[in-house]
C-alpha cells in the first residue's frame, strides 16, 4: 500500500473518530450494526499503522499510537458506563498528526494536502463545538450547528443566545476562538493559494518584459517566435525563474546532490528513460551534462569518432547522410548519437541543429558503465536504433 494511501486512510479514520467521539460522549444512540464494524475497521487501521511505522516513531509517539489504536468499541459492548469510555476515543484525534507525519516523512507535500488537513480540522472543530452547545442547552444538533457557525464566523445573530452562566462563558470562548482561529485559517489558506500565483505572476512579468524588449529592438518575427518558445520551455520545466538561486547558498557538495534530483525530474519523462529504476536514473542524472547548440551548428559529422550521445531537451535537429540527403528530424525527448556507441562504429549520419537546441550529453564511459549495470537502458536504446536502421523491420 502506498504511503499516500496510508496517510489518507489514517486521516479519514481520525476524522471519523472526531465526528463519532462527541456523539458517543453525549450518549447519542448510534446503530451498533453500522458503527461497530466501522469502529473496528478504524481500530484495525490504527493497529496496522502502529506495526507498519513502529520503527520510525519516537517512544512518546509509540505510546500515543498504542492508546489511540485500542479498540474501545469492544469495551462498550460490556460496559455500563459508555460515556466515560467514549472519552477514550478523543485520544484518536492524535491520528491526524500520525497521518500528517506519514506525509511529511515521505515528502508527499503540496498545497492540496495542507488544504485537505485544514478542512478536516475545521469541520471537526465545528462539530465538537456544536456538540458541546447541544449538551449545554439540550437543543437539536442542527440548531447547535447553526449557532456554532454564526458565532465563529460573525459574533452571532442573537437569535440563539445563552441562558446560563456556563452557556455565556462558552459563548465568549467560542467568539474569541472564532476571531483568532478565523484570521489564522483565512491567512493560511490564502497564503497557500497565493504561493502558486507568486510564481506565475513572476513568469508573466518576465514574458511581458521580453515582448517589450523585442518590440523596442524590432527583432524579426521568426526570431521572436523562437525566443518565446525557448522561454516558454524554460519556464515550464522549472519551478521558478531562480531555481539556481534558491540553492545557490548551499555548499557545493549539497548543491550537486540537489541538482541530481532536479535533473531526474527533467529526464524521467524522456521516452528512452521511461520505466528505468530510480537507481539507474540517479546514475544517469549524475552523468548527464547540459549543452546547447546554435541554429545550423553541426553537432555530429559522418565518420567522426563517437565520444558521446545526446538527448534533446529543447529544439530540433536534422539528420542527413554523407551525400547530404535528408533522413529525419528529431525533436524534444528524442536522442541521437546512439548508433556509433551501441555498434562501436564511426558516426553513421550528420546531425545539424535546425534552431537553438538544448540537449543532455551522455558521455561514452558513463554510457558503457551504466549500460552494463542496467541492461534495460541498453534495451531501450537498441529499440530506437533498430527502428532507425530498419524502420520496416521495427514496425
Ligand atoms: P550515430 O551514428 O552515432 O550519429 C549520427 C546519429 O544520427 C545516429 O547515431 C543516430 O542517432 C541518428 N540517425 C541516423 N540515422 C537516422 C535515421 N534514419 N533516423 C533518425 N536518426 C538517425
Amino acid at each position: 500500500m502506498s504511503q499516500l494511501a496510508i496517510a489518507l486512510l489514517l486521516s479519514l479514520g481520525a476524522f471519523y473518530s472526531a465526528i463519532i467521539a462527541p456523539l458517543k460522549i453525549l450518549g447519542v444512540a448510534l446503530s451498533q450494526s453500522v458503527f461497530l464494524p466501522l469502529d473496528l475497521f478504524v481500530s484495525g487501521l490504527f493497529v496496522f499503522d502502529f506495526f507498519y511505522h513502529r520503527n520510525k516513531i519516537s517512544p512518546s509517539q509509540k505510546v500515543m499510537s498504542i492508546i489511540s489504536a485500542f479498540p474501545v468499541e469492544l469495551l462498550f459492548l460490556f460496559s455500563s458506563t459508555p460515556k466515560a469510555l467514549a472519552l477514550f476515543s478523543v485520544v484518536r484525534l492524535y491520528r491526524f498528526f500520525s497521518a500528517y507525519r506519514v506525509l511529511v516523512a515521505n515528502r508527499i507535500e503540496g498545497r492540496f494536502y495542507k488544504l485537505y488537513f485544514i478542512l478536516l480540522g475545521v469541520v471537526s472543530a465545528i462539530h465538537f463545538i456544536a456538540c458541546s452547545w447541544m449538551a449545554l442547552n439540550s437543543t437539536s444538533y442542527l440548531k447547535s450547528l447553526y449557532w456554532t457557525i454564526t458565532t465563529l464566523t460573525t459574533t452571532g445573530y442573537g437569535d440563539i443566545t445563552p441562558t446560563t452562566d456556563a452557556g455565556r462563558l462558552f459563548t465568549i470562548f467560542v467568539m474569541v476562538m472564532g476571531f483568532s482561529a478565523f484570521g489564522i485559517i483565512v491567512g493560511n489558506v490564502s497564503n497557500l493559494l497565493m504561493a502558486k500565483n507568486r510564481h506565475s505572476e513572476a513568469k508573466k512579468e518576465r514574458l511581458e518584459d521580453l515582448a517589450m524588449f523585442m518590440r523596442h529592438y524590432e527583432v524579426p518575427r521568426k526570431l521572436q517566435i523562437e525566443i518565446f518558445s525557448f522561454y516558454d520551455h524554460q519556464i515550464k520545466k522549472r519551478l521558478s525563474d531562480n531555481d539556481g538561486q534558491i540553492i545557490s547558498d548551499l555548499p557545493l557538495a549539497l548543491r550537486k546532490e540537489v541538482s541530481v534530483y532536479m535533473k531526474i525530474k527533467l529526464i524521467r519523462e524522456i521516452p528512452i528513460f521511461k520505466g528505468l529504476s530510480r537507481s539507474c536514473l540517479n546514475m544517469i542524472a549524475k552523468s548527464l551534462e547540459q549543452v546547447s547548440f546554435t541554429a545550423e551548428e553541426t553537432i555530429i559529422e559522418v565518420g567522426d569518432q563517437a565520444e558521446e550521445m545526446y538527448i534533446i531537451d529543447h529544439g530540433e535537429v536534422a539528420i542527413s547522410d554523407e551525400a547530404g540527403n535528408y533522413l529525419a528530424t528529431l525533436k524534444q525527448g528524442q536522442c541521437f548519437g546512439e548508433i556509433a556507441l551501441l555498434k562501436e562504429v564511426l558516426r553513421t549520419a550528420r546531425v545539424q541543429a535546425i534552431n537553438y537546441c538544448d540537449a543532455y550529453c551522455f558521455k561514452k564511459e558513463d554510457f558503457i558503465t551504466i549500460g552494463q549495470l542496467y541492461p534495460e537502458l541498453e534495451k531501450n536504446l537498441k529499440k530506437v536504433m533498430e527502428q532507425r536502421l530498419d524502420p520496416k523491420k521495427a514496425a
